[in-house]
């Protein structure tokens, strides 16, 4: 059967798109590209060694023209996987991709989001208001930031020894281990495939 095409949007180091890349070799999806709002973002590496077509986007094209959904249709693109991926995404796109944009938050949504908090910033916030715990959260994407329909929640604690930094990359290590496997489990949903 083949696999469900699938292209990552992140702007920084892309260590969740990695895990992403790697677990598709094994899953019912495939990475097919890798979109960055930064020319210099991390994540690109990942198009060289796993050779996987990438694009830098500018901000024109992604909030002033459809040319993007054409692109990404004409490749058979079916979801768009935001991992790190700072812009918030433009109606038209979500409209084009309804029920079909995941991302991955690093706090226990509704809590610590929307706009302003993203990577360090939430981890900071947690650690200034001595949450006794934080986690990850996956959702859909829809018009309103960081609200849409959440497909996963799981919890760390967050010990009183906790720096932002240790509360970030325990968090991180479960998002390596999650979201690969909860974006296989949501496609196999939708696409009627079992895992
Ligand atoms: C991840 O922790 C992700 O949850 C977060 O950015 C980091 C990207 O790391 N996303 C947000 O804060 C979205 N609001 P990565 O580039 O190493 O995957």
């Amino acid at each position: 059967m083949s696999k469900t095409k699938i292209a990552i949007f992140a702007s920084g180091t892309g260590s969740n798109a990695k895990a992403i890349i790697e677990h598709s070799f094994q899953a019912n999806y495939e990475v097919d590209l890798i979109i960055s709002n930064k020319k210099n973002a991390g994540v690109l590496n990942f198009s060289e060694e796993f050779d996987i077509d990438a694009m830098v986007i500018d901000k024109e094209t992604f909030y002033e023209d459809d040319i993007l959904i054409h692109f990404l249709q004409q490749r058979d693109i079916k979801y768009l996987i935001l991992a790190g991926f700072l812009w918030q995404i433009p109606s038209y796109l979500i409209q084009a991709f309804p029920e079909r944009i995941l991302n991955i938050h690093p706090a226990l949504l509704p809590k610590y989001g929307g706009k302003g908090m993203y990577g360090s910033n939430v981890h900071q916030a947690v650690f200034d208001a001595k949450e006794k715990e934080s986690g990850l959260t996956i959702h859909l994407v829809n018009e309103e930031y960081d609200k849409g329909e959440i497909l996963f929640q799981t919890k760390i604690e967050v010990l009183a020894t906790d720096t932002p930094k240790n509360i970030a990359s325990k968090i991180l290590k479960l998002e390596h281990k999650h979201y690969p496997q909860i974006i296989e489990k949501y496609i196999a949903e939708n696409s009627g495939v079992l895992l």
